[in-house]
């Protein structure tokens, strides 16, 4: 799938176990790691367990600003790509760019939304990761419907491979979890329909809170973010059965965070819109 050598890809338990082993790598003799504020929650947890200090660049335009990031110097960074709570994506370009001028040791770029882009210029960092400081975590947890299974796995050049190898438990992955994932990959059709659902799902929802008056963040991810007052939104969709999260547990207030629903959720969502 990404023309790279097996030396360079390892396989975990989610790719969540995977931030928790670059952090014990990377982080734990009194490290330093950067992150965009607000970041993915486990990239700041795994950071604070490893007793390394974490530094946060605010987004710019709901995205990571990249420009700012670089100057920091740090022995871990991590960009998720495209960004969890907002859905913004950063070009290919951009993130080669900031790979090679990055004060960073190893930058982490977390393409776990990676699927649903439609930008063509949103592309992949795995050619990056091939060689030198970057390393790319990918997930099936999202566009192959797996989170219950935890299945991921990082790209990265093969002696990253070999640190992060050495310190991981020896029995990670079930064999259900291979044998699911091995089956996921395999089924292209599957992934597809579920791309563009998520892609024209989003647009119709970004659509529908925007007619109804709301400001959108225009999303490459499975979910939009929209701005507004949490508990009265919150209230408001709650009232017709839909759950969303509420941007302040993901270090946004004044946020809602609505994921693609399905057909059943968007005719609930168009009549708590009144769309
Ligand atoms: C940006 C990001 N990275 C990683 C993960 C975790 O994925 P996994 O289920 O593979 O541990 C998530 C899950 O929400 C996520 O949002």
């Amino acid at each position: 799938m990404h023309d790279v050598d097996e030396d360079q890809i390892l396989v975990g338990n989610g790719s969540d176990e995977l931030i928790y082993l670059l952090a014990w790598a990377y982080l734990s003799d009194g490290g330093r790691a950067l992150c965009a504020d607000p970041a993915y929650r486990m990239d700041e947890i795994t950071t604070h367990l490893a007793g390394a200090t974490l530094l946060k660049v605010p987004l710019r335009n709901w995205a990571h600003d990249l420009e700012r990031m670089s100057e920091v110097e740090t022995d871990l960074c991590y960009v998720v790509n495209p960004h969890n709570p907002t859905g913004t994506a950063r070009t290919g370009a951009e993130i080669s760019e900031f790979a090679k001028s990055a004060k960073a040791k190893l930058v982490v770029v977390d393409e776990a939304y990676i699927d649903f882009v439609d930008d063509p210029d949103a592309t992949t960092a795995i050619p990056l990761a091939r060689e030198g400081r970057v390393a790319v975590l990918r997930t099936l947890s999202k566009a192959y419907g797996l989170a219950g299974l935890r299945v991921g796995y990082i790209v990265a050049s093969a002696e990253i491979i070999k640190v992060l190898q050495k310190i991981r438990a020896p029995f990670s992955v079930g064999t259900l979890a291979q044998a699911g994932a091995l089956a996921a990959l395999s089924d292209v059709t599957h992934r597809q329909r579920i791309r563009e659902h998520a892609i024209q799902t989003r647009q119709i929802v970004h659509d529908l809170f925007s007619s109804a008056g709301y400001s959108v963040v225009p999303s490459q991810a499975n979910f939009v973010l929209v701005v507004a007052p949490e508990d009265e939104l919150l209230e408001r969709l709650n009232d017709h059965g839909i759950s969303a999260r509420p941007g302040s547990t993901l270090g946004l207030p004044g946020t809602v965070r609505v994921s693609v629903p399905s057909e059943d959720g968007l005719a609930l969502l168009r009549s708590a819109l009144g769309t």
